[in-house]
């Protein structure tokens, strides 16, 4: 492994390995065990979309890691001003040991591993949010201990979240439900991927895919980028919502998780927010933890 630029580059093999140290250093990081793997090392964090999680996450964990974090926001870098990827890529593998990028276009953060001799972790593109999943992935199975047997529902729109959790999800065993309003499906690649599993079904109806689910994902209506279709997407999900019912045809012990920031009374209900935030919160701690496996798995030189 290379890079992490979506679920499809990742064996499974690969995305248990990442899960298997996340866990590691997690349990390191909460009995104060060093762990300094990337003493030394730089990365950098290009951002042209806003965030939260992913900023705070991946600095803490390059500075736990015992590295340095570089922040580069796009609006102050030469990239923002039109500068090509390609240039930009090869002058940053000369300083750096690894990027970051937040992006639009999956092509971008493709070009810039073509183009650079370090790795490039994808930190959500249109298309993918490949650390997001891995995090996700660690903490369901922290809740549940095994994949095999279990039921992903994912609800909402056929976006970055919806196309890396259908691969994650099949590609660690899991059967996976997607609900989707006819015109916002995810990519027709992943689709590709998906239909050759006799375990995965794209459905209009939230209730059919939320039936007997163990885990349930939902994630915002309009995503970044997005901001002139929020209107039209309100009206297109409607009904596209975590609520109580959809908990009702769930198994009992399902789990809820949402990669955050969620809008209550939209993608999901309050009630069903507040009554998982334990899971939510849990997930968003994983980013953490998963990313400084990715960044390990990467960057460190043995
Ligand atoms: N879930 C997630 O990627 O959050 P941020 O947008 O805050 O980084
Ligand atoms: N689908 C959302 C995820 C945010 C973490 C977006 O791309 O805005």
């Amino acid at each position: 492994m290379k890079h992490l630029l979506k679920m499809s580059d990742l064996s499974t093999e690969e995305i248990l390995d990442i899960l298997n140290l996340a866990d590691q250093l997690k349990y390191e990081l909460k009995h104060g065990i060093p762990h300094n793997h990337l003493k030394g090392k730089t990365l950098g964090m290009i951002f042209q979309k806003a965030s939260t999680r992913t900023r705070v996450s991946f600095e803490t964990g390059m500075y736990q890691l015992g590295g340095y974090p570089l922040f580069l926001s796009s609006a102050d870098l030469q990239i923002g001003r039109g500068e090509p990827v390609q240039d930009t890529a090869r002058v940053l593998s000369r300083y750096l040991d690894g990027i970051m990028i937040r992006t639009f276009e999956q092509k971008e953060v493709e070009d810039l591993a073509k183009f650079g001799q370090i790795p490039i972790i994808n930190g959500l593109t249109d298309f993918a949010h490949p650390c997001q999943v891995l995090a996700d992935l660690m903490t369901i199975r922290e809740v549940k201990n095994v994949f095999d047997g279990l039921k992903m529902c994912f609800i909402g729109d056929g976006n970055n979240m919806a196309n890396s959790l259908i691969v994650g999800g099949l590609k660690v065993g899991m059967e996976v439900a997607v609900a989707c309003p006819n015109g916002f499906h995810p990519d027709k690649q992943v689709l590709d991927f998906a239909n050759s599993f006799d375990c995965f079904t794209l459905t209009d109806s939230p209730a059919v895919a939320a039936k007997d689910a163990d885990v349930l994902i939902t994630d915002v209506w309009s995503s970044m980028g997005m901001e002139d279709e929020i209107e039209m997407r309100k009206k297109a999900f409607k009904g596209y919502q975590i609520n109580d019912e959809i908990m009702a045809v769930a198994k009992n012990d399902a789990m809820v998780m949402h990669c955050l920031p969620a809008h209550r009374e939209e993608e999901i209900t309050t009630k069903v927010f507040e009554a998982h935030a334990k899971e939510i919160f849990e997930e968003a701690e994983n980013r953490l933890h998963a990313q400084k496996a990715v960044m390990v798995k990467l960057m460190a030189d043995n």
